[in-house]
């Protein structure tokens, strides 16, 4: 198994509860990938951005829950622009914020009306318009338009129009940002969830330990290896690279209980250099030291060779991109199973990165 993330992990454990020896090796220097999170004050930290466990999925749900308790969290981040705060998704809170309007109706009628002042000539030819069409200028100018540019670090008159096809638009007064029925935080951090995955006999774990550098070692002809790592990098790059997109956290403690009084704040103007703050200790509803609080700031950034890869680009030319990749891996590595957010080039929820490596149990034990 390369990588210890939760692919990997939830690969690993299925394989030896049916009596296969499994030898995880982790690049990091540590296990969990992305979910991992460490106890900073008494406060788990999550170390590679927010990480909140939401699932329409009643069987994912029914199975994270035999590795961990689940808090009542309900993600409610605010957005700062400038200075101005508005609850997000955008609902009755924001638009009363925006426009003083009371009533669902007097929202829509507003909305109806900014989008009428908006001529288009034509289908949307990029995300700025497409947007507008959706939301109207003043959402878009607030709430969308810079964070988007940050997030993918180009205007959003170049961005093509398909990244956004729908905006979540709520006419209640519903702060709650994911529409499914099942969510919250592991008590005690998700690294408990990975370390529980793995503890089995049959498992052996090592860190610090790069794939590629130990190539000749594992890629041998009787030893089955899934590889939740890059894909293009696992061929050598040998039919192009693919994009990323990459990002940088600062995480600082500082001396008071409570920062900003809520786990997740976007800054959605062009100008403030980060996408958002996490502040950790509100996913536990404040649990930790009472004087300290730990604080993360995000920045994205765009993606080059030795960079952390966080998010798959998704368009044509790396989709097709993709697919040839997986057929070279059909011809020439049989006894390689790619997984994963990186193994299968696509950007996975935690719920469907649990689902994926399932899947992949039943594909490989015939069940
Ligand atoms: P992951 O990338 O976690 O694991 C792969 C592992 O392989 C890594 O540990 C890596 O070091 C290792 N590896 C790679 N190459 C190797 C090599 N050559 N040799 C050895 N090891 C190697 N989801 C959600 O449901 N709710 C949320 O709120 C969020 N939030 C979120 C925020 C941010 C910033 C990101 C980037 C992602 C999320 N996610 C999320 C998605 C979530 O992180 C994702 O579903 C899982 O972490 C994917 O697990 P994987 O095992 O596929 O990849």
């Amino acid at each position: 198994m390369v990588g210890s993330g939760l692919f990997g992990s939830v690969f690993a454990h299925e394989a030896a509860l049916r009596g296969n020896k499994v030898t995880v090796i982790e690049k990091r220097s540590h296990i969990g990938g992305n979910i991992y999170t460490k106890e900073i004050e008494g406060i788990q930290v999550h170390m590679y951005g927010a990480h909140i466990f939401h699932t329409k999925m009643k069987d994912i749900w029914d199975y994270i829950n035999k590795f961990a308790e689940f808090n009542h969290y309900v993600n409610s981040p605010i957005a700062n622009y400038q200075g101005e705060i508005y609850n997000l998704p955008f609902n009755m809170n924001t638009f009363n914020k925006l426009w003083g309007v009371i009533t669902p109706d007097q929202a829509k009628q507003k909305i109806e009306e900014q989008k009428r002042n908006f001529h288009l000539n034509g289908k949307p030819k990029n995300l700025e318009e497409q947007a507008i069409s959706l939301i109207g200028p003043d959402v878009y100018q607030k709430l969308v338009k810079g964070y988007t540019e940050k997030q993918w670090g180009q205007s959003a008159t170049d961005l093509p129009s398909f990244i956004i096809r729908r905006l979540p638009v709520r006419f209640t007064y519903d702060n709650n940002y994911f529409n499914d029925p099942y969510q919250g935080i592991p008590i005690g951090g998700y690294t408990k969830i990975i370390e529980q995955l793995l503890s089995n006999d049959l498992i052996t774990v090592k860190t610090n330990v790069d794939y590629f550098q130990h190539k000749d070692e594992y890629l041998t002809s009787n030893t089955k290896i899934v590889f939740t790592g890059m894909i293009d990098q696992f061929f050598d790059y040998k039919i192009g690279a693919l994009e990323y997109r990459s990002l940088r956290f600062e995480t600082k403690i500082l001396d008071t209980d409570n920062y900003q009084g809520n786990a997740v704040v976007n800054y959605t103007d062009a100008d403030t250099p980060f996408t958002r703050i996490i502040e950790h200790k509100h996913f536990e509803f404040g649990k930790g030291n009472k004087d300290k609080t730990v604080i993360t700031h995000e920045y994205p950034k765009t993606w080059h060779r030795g960079d952390d890869p966080y998010y798959p680009v998704n368009n044509q030319r790396n989709r097709e991109l993709y697919r040839q990749y997986t057929e070279l891996s059909k011809e020439q590595t049989p006894n390689v199973i790619f997984g994963g957010r990186l193994g299968q080039y696509r950007y996975y929820n935690m719920d469907q990165t649990i689902m994926a490596a399932l899947k992949v149990v039943r594909q490989e034990f015939g069940e």
